[in-house]
């Protein structure tokens, strides 16, 4: 327990996101967070990215009111980076400059996967994300990992492997909150090539990356997490 104190101790004031596959267990991992840093009395907040501001939550909306397969990936992208933007001057950066630690649900690192897996060069991603974050990028991104049909056992969804071939190269509907779930409706082949992106992010992101599996119980993996932050350079 004093252990755990002095790893949350390290998260005071810094911006921590994970991200990864849907369903490789990181909304249970962000609340089992939270609840370490409550324990911990440390101040921090959660941010939701696409949204998390009034503006970002409109563009949330018009990300979610379409079917993706006719917006242009580039459209897309630039719509995921601009909610960011006002994320990062809204409530990241103010956060972090009175110490509170951020604790971010998704960021650049899910545009370079989940665009990248549509045809959006990573490389383009991170170079575009300079315009719209400067240079708030996390002191430390967890990626959860997990082979994608475990990950959809996990949500009680059909398996990517029952949808091969379903639904073109882009994403359709993106997000839960709304009657066509995105995973239903992307090919098995995106949710590995989203995969490999994330294996393969440490090469052209500009902040630290650690990869984390996500199997096991939620213990397990958070204790993964927290071996993952004591060994980080914050
Ligand atoms: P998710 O965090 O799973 O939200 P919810 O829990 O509301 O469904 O994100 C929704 C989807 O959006 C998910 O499939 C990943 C995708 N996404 C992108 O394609 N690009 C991005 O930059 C972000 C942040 C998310």
């Amino acid at each position: 327990m004093v252990s755990t104190k002095r790893i949350y101790e390290k998260l005071r004031g810094k911006f921590l996101v994970l991200d990864g596959i849907d369903g490789a267990g990181k909304g249970a991992q962000i609340e089992r967070l939270q609840a370490g840093f409550d324990s911990c009395s440390i101040e921090y907040i959660r941010t939701r990215d696409p949204g998390g501001t009034p503006i970002g939550d409109r563009i949330r909306h018009v990300l979610l009111d379409f079917d993706l397969s006719e917006m242009d990936v580039n459209c897309e992208t630039f719509l995921f980076m601009a909610s960011r933007a006002q994320l990062v001057w809204d409530v990241i950066t103010p956060a972090l400059s009175v110490g509170t630690a951020v604790l971010g649900d998704r960021y650049v690192s899910a545009t370079c996967a989940y665009q990248g897996a549509a045809g959006y060069d990573p490389k383009r991603t991170v170079e575009l994300a300079r315009f719209a974050i400067g240079d708030v990028w996390p002191h430390l991104t967890i990626i959860l990992d997990m082979e994608p049909d475990e990950a959809f056992k996990r949500t009680n969804r059909k398996s990517p492997a029952q949808r091969k071939g379903v639904g073109g190269k882009g994403q359709t509907m993106l997000f839960h909150d709304v009657h066509t779930d995105a995973m239903e409706s992307r090919p098995k082949e995106f949710h590995e090539r989203v995969r490999e992106l994330f294996l393969e992010l440490a090469g052209v992101y500009p902040a630290p990356v650690v990869v984390v599996s996500g199997d096991g119980s939620v213990e397990e993996v958070h204790a993964r997490i927290l071996d993952a932050v004591d060994h980080a350079t914050l």
